[in-house]
Order: structure tokens, then sequence, then C-alpha cells
């Protein structure tokens, strides 16, 4: 028997186009398996790592670099102003973790990178973007993807710099209808995504207030993109690409009940000790606000569930919430 390898490629995956956005902290390897527990359609992109720290070669950046073989396909985001060094960088993740594809962050509005003249710094330095975006194309087989924002402080900036892109030989670009300038701070704009496709022939997924399985099918129709990608919307709520898969074909949405979501946590939890040993049960805690975020009754248990301590102090409770709120 032989096995059929078939090399991933934007072009030729299925369309709409669905994603989960990289997101520091958040999308590590045991976010994005339980992501595809519940549906295997989202392409994953896994948070940020510095190409420095992936050179240098730092052991607690080449940890969050690891691949699962239920999250794929993966695509690894990293980030670095210097060409050279994100195309060594980009070699090293192919040949050592084998993702499907390599992700550029030229998008990331926080001081520690925009100071270094990366992250979205790169959308005020189109020569240096389209060196970078060459660099590496030139070192790897893989797909080579951009995320940017409308722009640095002009939302009309992301018009020209997705030729910019497309020119210098990116595959695919996300764009997040915010400028840098606005951080998180008003509404994502989706109409400067729909006019910056227009201005290019390769894929575009849009980003930004993506937040419930409606919004994404609106998302698409509006933007007029080859897909979505969807970050904080899928915090506390990893379900929402099982609902879009059930709005896109048609079928009514399947509400979530209170023992799926204490399930979901459950096995969740233990992922993500697993992974990182007993100090998972710390970092779990973030995730712990956003599924229970809007739970009705769940506030009164918000202070335990934000200071637990181990394991078998959250399954007790997790029993007492759903005793007390399944009533
Ligand atoms: C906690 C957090 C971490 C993020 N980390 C990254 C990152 O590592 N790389 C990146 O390109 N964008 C990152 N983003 C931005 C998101 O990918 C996305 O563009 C933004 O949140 C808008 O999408 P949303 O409205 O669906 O949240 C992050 C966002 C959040 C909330």
């Amino acid at each position: 028997m032989y096995a059929l390898w078939v090399m991933f490629s934007w072009n030729t995956h299925s369309k709409p186009l669905i994603a989960l956005a990289p997101m520091a902290d958040m999308t590590d390897s045991s976010f994005c398996r339980v992501v595809k527990s519940l549906s295997t359609t989202p392409i994953i992109f896994r948070e940020m790592v510095s190409s420095e720290a992936i050179v240098r070669e730092n052991e607690k950046t080449w940890k969050m670099t690891k691949i699962h073989s239920q999250e794929r396909p993966v695509i690894q985001q990293i980030f670095g102003g210097d060409p050279m060094v994100m195309a060594r960088a980009a070699t090293l993740i192919e040949e050592n973790n084998h993702p499907e594809g390599i992700d550029i962050n030229m998008g990331c509005p926080v001081h520690k990178l925009t100071q270094n003249f990366n992250g979205a710094a790169l959308m005020k330095e189109p020569e240096k973007a389209s060196k970078i975006v060459k660099a590496i194309k030139q070192v790897i087989s893989l797909p080579v993807s951009v995320k940017i924002r409308t722009g640095w402080s002009q939302e009309t900036e992301c018009l020209e710099f997705v030729r910019v892109l497309e020119e210098a030989g990116a595959d695919l670009i996300t764009i997040h209808g915010r400028t840098k300038t606005q951080g998180y701070s008003g509404k994502a704009n989706w109409d400067i995504i729909r006019q910056a496709k227009k201005n290019v022939s390769l894929p575009i997924i849009a980003n930004g207030d993506i937040t419930s399985a409606e919004l994404a099918l609106q998302a698409l129709q509006e933007t007029e993109c080859d897909g979505i990608t969807i970050a904080r919307g899928a915090l506390g709520n990893p379900w929402i690409f099982l609902q879009i898969d059930e709005l896109l074909s048609g079928k009514p949405l399947t509400p979530v009940t209170l023992e799926q979501r204490v399930h979901l946590v459950q096995k969740h939890v233990r992922l993500q000790i697993e992974n990182q040993g007993e100090h998972g049960i710390i970092t779990f805690r973030k995730h712990l606000t956003w599924y229970f975020k809007g739970i009705p009754g769940a506030k009164q248990f918000r202070e335990r569930l934000h200071t637990i301590t181990s394991l078998t102090n959250l399954d007790d409770l997790l029993k007492e919430m759903l005793n007390t709120l399944a009533n």
C-alpha cells in the first residue's frame, strides 16, 4: 500500500477557510486539540513565537511549537524583524515540526514587538516586510502567509500593503479589521477588508469581532473573503466551529449544555497538565474565566474558579457547580 501525501495548499483547501486565530498564551497545543476534538474543520494558527528565540534554540520556545497530530492542519506563526533570522527560524520549524504552513506576524500592536520594528510596525516598512516574505519563501517549501491589521494608523494602508505582500510571494493574508492605533477598541471594519480582497488575487481571510456562528457567515458574505478566522470568540466557546459547520450545512444550531461544558473543561485541563505539568492548573485559570463567562448562576463561583490550585480542587468545584446550576 502506498500512502499518498498531499502538501497543504491555501489555494486547493476547501472553501470557505475556517480558522482558529493565533493567540499568545491561549492557542497552545492543548487548547487547539480541544478545538479539533469538537470539529475537524478549523485550520489552526498556533500562537506567535520569536524567530530569535527559535534560532537561539530556546527550550521554552521550542516546546511551544510542538504539534500533536490531532491539531493538523497547523500553521505556526513567527515574529521578528530580521529577514535572515526569520528565514532560519522558518527552516528550523519546517524541518523539526513539519507544520502545514508558516505565518508571519505583521499585526501585533504590543510595544515589545513594535519597538523592535516587527509585528504591526512592519506595515510602516513595506520594503522590509517584502524582504522577510521573500527570504522565507526562498528557503522553505511550505506555504507562507502573513497576518496584518488594516494599517498602522490609517485603515486604508492595507489596500496597498496587500499588493506588496502578494508581489513578495505571500500565499495568503489574514486581515484583522483594526489599525495598530486602535488596538482592540472600536469595531472591526469588514468593509475595508472587502476592498483589500479586491486588490489582490491571493486568498484573504477576514478577522475581527466574529463571536458567533451567525457572525461568521455574515462576515463571509460581507467581506467576500476566502475565509474567516476567530480569536476571542473561540475562548470558552470552542463549539463555535461545530456551530459554523452546522450553519454552513443548513442545520439548526445545537445548544451547549452545562454538562457538556463541564465535561470539556475536565478534558481540557487534563491536556493542559499533560503538556505543562502540575503548573498547568494555574495557567488554566484564564480558560476557566472564559468557559463560565455569562453562564447563568456561575458568577457566585468566580472567585473560587480564579484561585483553583489542584485538579482535585477543580473537579470538586465543577461537581458542585453542576449540582447547583443544573437544578
Ligand atoms: C489573548 C490574545 C492573544 C493574541 N495573540 C496573537 C498572536 O500571537 N498573533 C497574532 O497575530 N494575533 C494575536 N492576537 C490577535 C488575534 O489573532 C485577532 O487578530 C484579534 O483578537 C481579533 O480577532 P477577534 O475579534 O476574533 O478576537 C491575539 C489576541 C488575543 C485576544
